[in-house]
């Protein structure tokens, strides 16, 4: 057994019922010592335990040839890309396929495969009796780590986070830290990436400490302004014959103790404690208000450690009467699925990445992310718990039975148990934490075998976590409730089948259901297809599909349909939509076309640029800001006199369209619903919902010129107006950063999109312009992506094509502060322009 995490949880150090009667008969004092504290601001003198990232590593493919790379570090995502990688001959089981054929761009045609080896060195500790320990918050994948040759930790999973403790191996002075990691071919269903793709970090602690992973404070109750947190832990260490405490300060924005607790430490080294927050103020994605809670562990009254982490105030709560509810107020959950590649950095965690995901999500109105499907970097809850998302952390993709030949069901008996207890302590503390996903479209659905692992996976969760609900997505609904699969569940979630949702209901006890993942509309940034038609499966000679948002999978749907079954049924509790950015691999339904090698199902594309299908979904989420948005663009040469429809995405229900200036009709959406789900199924019925969730003028005939929609509120008033207007010749290019100035950090990003436009500033929608960059100043060029699935441009090169006109630059902070510029000029010369970005 390697050195890391126990095998089997302790159990929580004292059962529930006593914490809750505990917290009862101390809530009286706690209100007279926060009082106490309040006044005196006790300054907190303890060493804090130390942490250090290792950033900086030594990396080979052969262990022969070494370079030096920063950690998170993706060793596959600068290609080249090829088929030849992980060219998978599979028949994929879950799409209904029986035939095996060619998938090329299965898991993203980038060298992942393989074996990489890392290698950094470290210090000694030098006070005696310090602990040292590495933690890994996730190493793609099994994970061999060994320090001066010697091997100290094993994980296999590549998604989760592990930690090795290095104390008895150490020897004075500098010591080799080397890890190896292997992904076998045909392992994955997408990219997973490859090597030290999120952070390492080094931590030292005294003999007796704190330990994160057993230290968990969560929200039992609000009322009125009143919170009542629950603290416990379990310290780490020989107590010997000293008196030990700990005490938890919870302090505000301004910097004022909130709250504060005090419990000695009981010979198991546990203490459990209620926290009493007067005035509480409340986590939610619309107001994510962050704690600072400050735990100090003390020996014979002297304080010998401290452990600091944001934490929030809030409550989670399921039940058939009240569907989801957030701090006791209901709520329908407006989540997307994200995989977890950031498009052209690859795998390689980074948070000006995530931040910017989580900002353009936030503006359409999603509210709540699922970490599809595995579980999240601790960078990403993080700036979920700082940024307001919910969060719904998910585990397996497979248990026992696999989808992938050699993928983690050859793990799951021996891991699996292991990997479920550190999704919890790692995240149960995070305020962005909604629930924990056990599983995705797990095969043993259909059994009572299914059931029953299902069953203990969920116990695990319950007994290291008492508030967070526990679900997985489930594909077969018919088999899930035949087995008792689907029962077992805190929160049973479908994967699409919104026609099965109201027969399902009917089997369910727990009264309400999720869509786990729903939509898999597919779509293509600026690409339309003609004639307009609602299709399942369409695929066309150039890889694309269209952006009228009109084409889906023969498992899935269009958002129109989610949005119905949502919106007027009262048993469902919310959904996440497959998939909010674009992600590597997966290319459907160009499985079998090469060349594809990333999706098409993303809300934005690989590059983060918004699809059509944003504004749809901004459209009925987005309850704060208007949507007003015309599809398609409006420069179509050679289509002069052909039919060529535009859709409005809008949350106003009326609007008239002109086509210079000549009207084609004022419509209104209508209030279309269905009595029975299963009548989704139905053409005729998807078309009818189309024009409840937007305005459709199917017969306008194509002349350049401008449209223009006038959109009338529900009073009949004229509200907003909205033009798009038809490119002249391209004239230049714009260069629009999402932030121009970043921190000098070495790690900050802008993210600058470049489009060709005419003179007047728009778009040029067919602009191919292969475009050559240069970096001058204080940052480097971190990648390019135009959002085409089927470029084989490698994402780290200094050369790409605009698709669409467009595409997106990532300049990063080399760690100076100064100006960056970042150049840009089209290859045959017609183009140029210059951007500068002040890193500080
Ligand atoms: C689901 C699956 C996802 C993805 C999606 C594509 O069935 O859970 O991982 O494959 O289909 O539509």
């Amino acid at each position: 057994m390697p050195s890391t995490v126990p095998a089997n949880p302790p159990l929580p150090c004292l059962p529930t019922q006593f914490i809750k009667k505990d917290i009862m008969k101390r809530t009286n004092n706690y209100s007279f010592l926060i009082a106490c504290l309040a006044a005196a601001l006790l300054p907190v003198n303890a060493p804090a335990q130390t942490t250090t990232e290792l950033r900086q590593w030594q990396f080979s493919r052969d262990s022969l040839n070494w370079q030096t790379v920063t950690v998170p570090h993706d060793w596959a995502i600068s290609g080249p890309f090829d088929k030849k990688w992980d060219l998978q001959k599979v028949a994929i089981v879950q799409n209904g396929e029986k035939e095996k054929t060619e998938k090329s761009g299965r898991s993203g045609a980038l060298p992942w495969i393989g074996r990489g080896y890392y290698s950094t060195q470290i210090e000694a500790p030098t006070a005696a009796g310090e602990r040292t320990f590495v933690v890994f918050d996730g190493a793609m994948s099994n994970a061999h780590v060994y320090i001066n040759g010697t091997q100290c930790g094993y994980w296999p999973y590549g998604y989760n986070a592990f930690r090795v403790e290095l104390t008895p191996y150490l020897h004075a002075g500098s010591n080799t830290l080397t890890v190896s990691l292997n992904n076998p071919k045909e392992s994955s269903r997408w990219y997973p990436g490859a090597g030290l793709y999120r952070p390492v970090t080094l931590v030292r602690t005294g003999k007796v400490t704190l330990d994160p992973w057993y230290t968990y404070l969560r929200t039992k109750q609000i009322s009125n302004s009143q919170a009542t947190l629950l603290f416990d832990t379990q310290v780490k260490g020989s107590l010997g014959n000293d008196v030990w405490a700990v005490e938890v300060q919870l302090i505000d924005k301004k910097g004022r103790v909130a709250a504060a607790s005090h419990g000695d430490v009981d010979s198991a080294g546990c203490v459990t404690m209620p926290v009493i927050v007067p005035h509480a103020q409340l986590w939610s994605p619309e107001s994510p208000y962050l704690y600072k809670a400050v735990t100090t562990l003390y020996r014979n009254n002297k304080p010998v450690s401290t452990l600091t982490r944001n934490t929030g105030i809030c409550t989670v709560s399921v039940d058939s009467v009240h569907g989801f509810q957030l701090n006791g107020v209901s709520r329908k959950l407006k989540g997307v699925c994200l995989h977890h590649d950031l498009g052209a950095l690859g795998a390689a965690v980074n948070k000006a990445a995530l931040i910017r995901q989580a900002k353009l999500l936030k503006s359409m109105g999603c509210d709540a992310i699922r970490t599809s499907h595995n579980m999240p970097s601790e960078m990403q809850i993080e700036v979920y718990d700082s940024l307001g998302l919910m969060v719904m952390a998910e585990s397996f993709d497979t248990w026992i039975y696999p989808k992938v030949k050699n993928g983690y069901a050859q793990f799951f008996k021996q891991w699996a148990d292991k990997d479920i207890e550190t999704l919890v302590r790692h995240n149960r503390n995070h305020p962005s934490l909604v629930m924990y996903s056990i599983g995705n479209e797990i095969p043993e659905q259909w059994s009572k075998e299914g059931a029953d692992i299902a069953r203990h996976l969920q116990d695990i969760c319950h007994s290291l976590d008492d508030v967070h609900p526990v679900t997985q997505g489930m594909d077969r609904p018919d088999a899930a409730l035949k087995s008792g699969f689907a029962q077992t569940m805190d929160i049973p979630g479908w994967n699409y089948r919104v026609y099965k949702y109201d027969k399902a209901i009917k089997q369910l006890p727990q009264g309400f259901q999720l869509g786990s993942e729903t939509a898999s509309t597919v779509s293509s940034r600026g690409v339309y297809k003609f004639p307009v038609k609602l299709s399942s499966w369409a695929v066309y000679p150039d890889g694309q599909c269209s952006s009228y948002d009109t084409e889906w999978c023969s498992w899935s749907n269009l958002p129109d349909v989610d949005f119905m079954i949502q919106d007027d049924r009262t048993n469902t509790i919310g959904q996440f939509v497959w998939t909010g950015f674009d992600y590597l691999g997966e290319p459907t339904p160009y499985d079998e076309y090469w060349p594809s090698r990333s999706s098409y199902f993303g809300i934005f594309d690989l590059a983060g640029l918004p699809k059509d299908r944003y504004y749809l979904y901004r459209s009925q989420w987005n309850k704060h800001e208007h949507t007003l948005h015309l599809l398609p663009h409006w420069t179509w040469p050679g289509r002069e006199g052909k039919v060529t429809p535009v859709f409005c995405y809008t949350d106003y229900p009326e609007a008239e369209l002109f086509v210079n200036g000549k009207s084609q009709g004022r419509i209104r959406k209508t209030h279309y619903t269905v009595a029975d789900a299963a009548s989704t199924t139905r053409m005729d019925v998807v078309d009818s919902l189309t024009r409840r969730y937007r305005l459709r003028w199917d017969n306008v005939v194509y002349q350049p010129g401008n449209i223009t929609v006038v959109a009338y509120d529900s009073l009949g008033h004229k509200a907003a107006t909205q033009t798009v207007t038809t490119a002249g010749k391209p004239a230049k290019l714009l260069l629009q950063p999402d932030r121009d100035v970043i921190e000098a950090n070495g790690e900050d990003l802008s993210f600058v999109t470049v489009s060709l436009t005419d003179k007047q500033g728009t778009l040029y929608p067919w602009g191919d312009s292969e475009l050559l960059f240069s970096v001058e100043g204080a940052g480097t060029l971190r990648g390019l992506c135009n959002g085409d699935a089927t470029s084989l441009e490698v994402f780290t090169g200094k050369q790409m094509k605009l698709f669409g006109g467009m595409l997106v630059a990532i300049v990063q902070s080399n760690g100076q502060k100064g100006k960056i510029n970042l150049n840009v000029k089209s290859q045959d010369g017609k183009f140029k322009a210059t951007k500068v970005i002040e890193a500080k």
